[in-house]
C-alpha cells in the first residue's frame, strides 16, 4: 500500500515498521539510517520500537560535514547547525530526557530539570558560535574591500557533490587539493590564482558540493561561506555528465544558486568526466555567440584548453563592460553590465 502521507507517529505505518524492525533483528542492525528528513517524534518512537539508535537525513550529513570542515569557520557552523538540531530534539519530543542525568550540563539548583539546563547551556553554546562567527564574517568582509580596490576576475567553480569540482580546480590551477571519490570531500572554500590564455590572470575558487534536499540548517550555515560565491565574477558550474540524474542535478544546484543570491552570476557549464560516457572535449554557445557549456575531463586532462578559452572570453566581456561603465554614467554602467551579463540559458545538453 502506497501512503499518501508520512505517518506522523512513525514516518512509516506501524505494520511496515514490524516487517523493518523484524529484518534488524535477522541482520543484528546496530544503527538503522533514514534516507530522508524524520521529526523528533518519529525519531524517538522508531527507536523506542526498535531498540536501536535511529539517525535521519539531517544527522548523517550534518556527521560528514563535521568530519570534513577544514577551516575553523567550518567547524564552527558545522558545530553550529549541530546544536541547532539537537535544539529542536530537546524542545519538541525528547522528554525522556527529563528523566535523565548527566545530560550536557551539571545539575542545578532545586526545581531547574535536566532537560531546562541542557537547553539553557546549548543556548548559551549557540549564542557564542554566532557570535564568533559574526566576527569572522566581518573579517571576511574586510578582506574582500581589500581585494576590491585590486580587482581580479573571480571565478567560482560550483556543483553537485563528486561532479569533479576539486579535480577541475586542480586540473586547471595545477594545485594538489583533496579529491576524492566521496561525497563532500571539500567543505570549504579554496582559492588560488589561474593564468589564462591571454595572460590576464583570474582567481578561482573551488567551493562547498551542493546536494538534493540539503538541510535547512546547512544551508543557512554555508550561506556566509556560499555569500563569496554571489560575488563571483563567473561560476563554472560542473556536473558529472555520465550521472543518470545529472539534470536533476542541475536543477538542484540552481536553486540554491538562486537562495543565495548567485542568478545573475554568468555561468558556463561544465559537463566534466565525459571519457566516461565516449564523448570528445567541445563548446557550445548561447545564442549571442558565447560558448557557455564545454564537455571535459578534469581527471583526463582534456576539454581544459576550451574552458580557458570559455573564461578568458568572459573576461574580455567583463572587462569591456567596465570600461564602458568607467566612460558612462554610474547608471548606464549598471545597466549595460546588467545586459551584456545576461544569464545564459541552459539548454538540454
Ligand atoms: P565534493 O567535494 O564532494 O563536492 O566533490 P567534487 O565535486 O569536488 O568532486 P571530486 O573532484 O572530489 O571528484 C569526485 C570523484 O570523481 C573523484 O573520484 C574523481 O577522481 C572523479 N572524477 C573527477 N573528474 C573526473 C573525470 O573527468 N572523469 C572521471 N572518470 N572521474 C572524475
Amino acid at each position: 500500500m502506497r501512503r499518501s502521507r508520512p505517518d506522523a507517529a512513525l514516518f512509516i505505518g506501524s505494520g511496515k515498521a514490524e516487517e523493518i524492525g523484524a529484518r534488524l533483528a535477522e541482520a543484528e542492525a546496530a544503527l538503522v539510517l533514514f534516507d530522508h528528513e524524520l521529526s523528533p517524534i518519529q525519531q524517538r518512537n522508531l527507536s523506542q520500537l526498535w531498540n536501536l539508535p535511529v539517525m535521519d537525513r539531517t544527522e548523517l550529513i550534518l556527521d560528514i560535514f563535521a568530519r570534513r570542515a577544514r577551516s575553523h569557520e567550518g567547524k564552527l557552523q558545522v558545530e553550529l547547525a549541530r546544536l541547532e538540531h539537537l535544539s529542536a530534539r530537546l524542545v519538541r519530543g525528547w522528554s525522556h530526557l527529563e528523566r535523565q542525568r548527566g545530560g550536557i550540563g551539571v545539575r542545578g539548583g532545586p526545581g531547574e530539570t535536566q532537560l531546562e539546563l541542557d537547553r539553557r547551556m546549548l543556548s548559551v553554546r549557540v549564542k557564542r558560535l554566532r557570535a564568533q562567527l559574526e566576527q569572522l564574517r566581518k573579517q571576511r568582509r574586510t578582506r574582500r574591500r581589500a581585494r576590491d580596490r585590486r580587482p581580479a576576475f573571480a571565478v567560482s567553480i560550483v556543483g553537485y557533490t563528486n561532479a569533479g569540482k576539486s579535480t577541475l580546480f586542480n586540473a586547471l590551477t595545477g594545485a594538489g587539493t583533496y579529491a576524492a571519490d566521496q561525497l563532500f570531500a571539500t567543505l570549504d572554500t579554496l582559492t588560488r590564482r589561474l593564468r589564462l590564455p591571454s595572460g590576464v590572470e583570474a582567481v578561482v575558487s573551488d567551493t562547498v558540493g551542493f546536494v538534493r534536499e540539503l538541510p535547512h540548517q546547512l544551508v543557512e550555515a554555508f550561506t556566509a561561506t556560499l555569500e563569496e560565491t554571489a560575488q563571483a565574477d563567473l561560476l563554472l558550474h560542473v556536473v558529472d555528465a555520465s550521472a543518470p540524474d545529472r539534470d536533476e542535478q542541475i536543477a538542484q544546484v540552481d536553486r540554491v544558486l538562486d537562495e543565495i543570491g548567485a542568478a545573475q552570476v554568468p555561468r558556463i557549464l561544465v559537463y566534466n568526466k565525459i571519457d566516461r560516457i565516449g564523448r570528445a572535449p567541445e563548446v557550445a554557445l548561447d545564442r549571442y555567440g558565447r560558448i557557455d557549456r564545454v564537455w571535459t575531463s578534469a581527471a583526463a586532462g582534456t576539454g581544459l584548453d576550451l574552458l580557458r578559452e570559455a573564461i578568458d572570453q568572459q573576461v574580455s566581456l567583463w572587462r569591456d563592460a567596465r570600461r564602458h561603465g568607467m566612460a558612462a554614467g554610474a547608471q548606464d554602467a549598471d545597466a549595460d553590465t546588467a545586459e551584456s551579463f545576461e544569464r545564459p540559458e541552459h539548454r538540454a545538453a
